[in-house]
């Protein structure tokens, strides 16, 4: 293939995946089968593998990639982001609609009612219809530059399709959000990772965002709704909100679901209610309704405060609230040794159902709302999953509630607690002293744990995860026969399972001989298990059910996977440094070690399923290599058809997990950062020899399987 067919095919096919990518993100209307657009993305990462100068900033290949970055740096915008003032009356909204008439006296106004997205407000610039900066609001001037992680969002076009209305420069304005379907899939991996729930799927997109490896971004499936401009140069802008919203998705953006373009006050409050109604239904949190003034022009006429513009206004929906009493705030420990604050109230109904425990979170939310026990309290579900306590009503105070004192010890052991994170503990998981970005660590920080890795609570919920159905799926063993068999002195970790007799079991009280017949055959049953499932069990902090199965495509066996040092298991997908190094520090722990082992002697399987199905094998397997220049003798193609016959990858850039520069001759920019990378570099003869001597190998084992 010429170099200009191949620039030509390139076009086509970045043409034509724009087209399905806007129509499966944006529109929602796919009109081609998951394979069938697979085939156009690989044939277009192949045409970039051979002429990577194809690989310009506006391909659809660009969408992941590039570093992890160690910081955001400071992006200001064209045109300041401001925010509107907020309300939750109907009798303010009047007020509004009343004072913008009195601004523009004698014009006949006319309104748009939009979903108020709950998410993150980004900023997104265009030039020459090219997506160039992406950034969170800030201070409303300057954000930070999120660019490489919005560009994973396949609803963002990376580039706006040329015609007359197409702006020279053009600043949007939106959302970003998390589904709420994977927002509650991500929760239950967190769970399952004995990690904190995201409180709400604002809290989780903004953690995301701000993430800052771009492939873990990308994972997150994050969303977009833009409802507005900052800048814009040339082109026609639109005269109004509607026909903005219009004009956006003629350009490739998602708009709101649904707008209602009002003319009064009776109009706009009809259209707030209505949305209310619907607002259950669409795929991000809404928590208000936003109301514009419809004509651009008008609204600047209006001006703003130092605040807010004075054409717009936020109605907020009041959440789902309660009032009810605190009559006892009791502590959890779970199983990560974690002491959880739980507020036991007096039953109220709430949002469809009946609650009696809300949490607290953790010891500076109890003095955040000074709450005291016997307190008249407001509960509140928004969004979240667990209903939490959000206020005290102090004028009901009577003044005989109680200060509540966080225990100083394990209420569950007597053990020492201990402030953040904590060394991982024996047998159990222990949290990491890597700490993540975000969110995540503040929580952490503010987290009492117990530090007895032989807290009766901690191994009773390692025993009950062990046997939990995502886990080892153990009949019989909830949390009933995991607190007898801790009290009883039969079981201090998992592997003693394996050692216990049916007479010991059916010895348990309320323990019939059926029963504990019944959980020795799950017990054995579950010996044959697949590893990933023993992985998970095992209750590592950071690693749940899906990280487990990640790892355990990319090892043959647990032994291989706890032989792997941080850096090799950092190269498995999904596995970031902090996953990794959680992992090797568990292992690190001698108790933990000799745990494995024992559960190995038991006779349970460390074999891999995954691991034979889904990876390359050979003995290039989990190697990349990247090529650059051209070769003396062989083309790009016969090269990288070697390498992958041999197990390994090809990749289009050079990163981190790169391991080998395959460089020919006028190797460019990607040999420059290769050799600031430290990445092994290979010259065509020196590859030969590497591939020739693992074929031999290969092939000698072959023969002796
Ligand atoms: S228009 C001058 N439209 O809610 C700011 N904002 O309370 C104009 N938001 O700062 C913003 N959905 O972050 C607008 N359909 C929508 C929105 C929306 C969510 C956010 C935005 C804004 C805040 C206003």
């Amino acid at each position: 293939m010429t170099h200009a067919q191949a620039r030509a095919r390139h076009a086509e096919l970045a043409e034509e995946i724009r087209r399905h990518d806007h129509l499966y993100y944006v529109a929602a209307r796919p009109v081609v089968t998951d394979r069938e657009y697979d085939r156009l993305y690989r044939e277009l990462l192949d045409l970039e593998r051979a002429f990577p100068e194809l690989a310009t900033a506006g391909s659809p290949s660009q969408r992941v990639g590039g570093q992890p970055l160690s910081e955001f740096k400071p992006s200001q915008h064209l045109a300041p982001m401001m925010s509107l003032d907020n309300t939750y009356s109907q009798e303010e909204v009047r007020e509004f609609v009343a004072r913008v008439q009195k601004l523009l006296p004698g014009e006949t106004l006319d309104w748009v009612v939009e979903p108020k997205v709950d998410g993150l407000a980004v900023n997104l610039r265009y030039e020459d219809g090219l997506f160039t900066v992406g950034a969170t609001r800030g201070d409303g001037t300057t954000g930070d530059d999120i660019t490489a992680n919005l560009r994973t969002l396949r609803s963002i076009p990376l580039r706006l399709a040329r015609g007359p209305h197409r702006p020279a420069v053009l600043e949007v304005r939106g959302e970003v959000y998390l589904n709420k379907e994977v927002f509650r899939r991500i929760n239950e991996e967190r769970v399952s990772a004995g990690e904190e729930p995201f409180a709400n799927p604002r809290n989780a997109a903004a953690g995301s965002l701000k993430q800052l490896d771009p492939s873990i971004v990308a994972k997150r499936r994050l969303d977009i709704v833009l409802y507005g401009t900052g800048r814009t140069e040339g082109g026609h802008p639109p005269a109004t909100q509607v026909e903005l919203l219009g004009w956006l998705q003629e350009l490739g953006f998602r708009a709101p679901e649904k707008h209602w373009h009002c003319r009064g006050v009776e109009d706009l409050l009809a259209a707030i209610t209505e949305l209310d109604g619907l607002r259950d239904q669409f795929a991000y949190e809404t928590d208000g309704a936003v109301i514009k003034l419809n004509s651009i022009l008008l609204r600047e006429r209006a001006g703003a405060t130092a605040k807010a513009p004075r054409w717009g206004m936020a109605y907020k929906y009041a959440p789902d609230q309660a009032e009810t009493r605190l009559n006892a705030i009791t502590i959890q420990v779970g199983r990560t040794g974690k002491l959880t604050p739980v507020a036991e109230l007096e039953p109220v109904a709430l949002a469809g159902s009946t609650v009696k425990r809300a949490t607290l979170h953790n010891e500076d939310q109890i003095g955040r709302l000074d709450v005291r026990v016997g307190d008249r309290v407001i509960i509140q579900k928004a969004g979240e999953i667990i209903p939490e306590v959000v206020r005290v009503v102090t004028e009901r105070r009577q003044g005989d509630e109680k200060l509540f004192h966080f225990p100083k010890a394990c209420p569950e052991c007597g053990s020492a607690v201990a402030k953040g994170a904590v060394a991982a503990g024996a047998g159990g998981a222990g949290a990491t002293t890597t700490k993540e970005a975000g969110a995540d660590a503040e929580q952490e920080a503010a987290d009492w744990r117990c530090v007895n890795p032989d807290c009766p609570a901690q191994v009773r919920g390692r025993i009950e995860h062990w046997c939990s159905r995502g886990a080892m799926d153990i009949e019989g063993g909830g949390e009933v026969l995991a607190t007898q068999l801790v009290q009883s002195g039969l079981a201090h970790d998992v592997a003693d399972l394996y050692r216990l007799t049916e007479a010991e079991v059916a010895g348990l009280e309320r323990m019939g001989e059926k029963s504990a017949r019944n959980f020795l055959a799950g017990l054995a049953a579950s010996k044959s298990r697949d590893a990933w499932r023993l992985l998970f069990g095992l209750g590592i902090f950071h690693v749940g059910s899906g990280v487990a199965k990640a790892v355990m495509r990319r090892f043959a066996t647990l032994e291989d996977l706890f032989g792997a040092s941080v850096d090799q298991l950092s190269e498995v997908d999904d596995v970031g440094g902090v996953i990794a190094q959680s992992i090797v520090q568990w292992h690190g722990d001698s108790r933990n070690s000799s745990l494995v082992k024992r559960l190995h002697q038991a006779g349970l399987n460390f074999k891999s399923s995954l691991f034979a199905a889904g990876s390359a094998v050979g003995p290039f397997a989990g190697q990349t290599f990247v090529l650059t220049g051209t070769l003396p003798s062989l083309t790009r193609e016969a090269a990288s058809a070697r390498i992958e016959a041999l197990g390994g990858k090809v990749s289009g850039s050079v990163s981190k997990k790169t391991h080998f520069l395959l460089a020919g001759a006028e190797a460019g920019s990607k040999l420059e950062k290769a050799q600031k990378l430290g990445v092994t570099i290979l010259e065509e003869p020196a590859f030969l020899q590497m591939c020739t001597k693992a074929e031999v190998e290969r092939d000698a084992a072959a023969g002796g399987a």
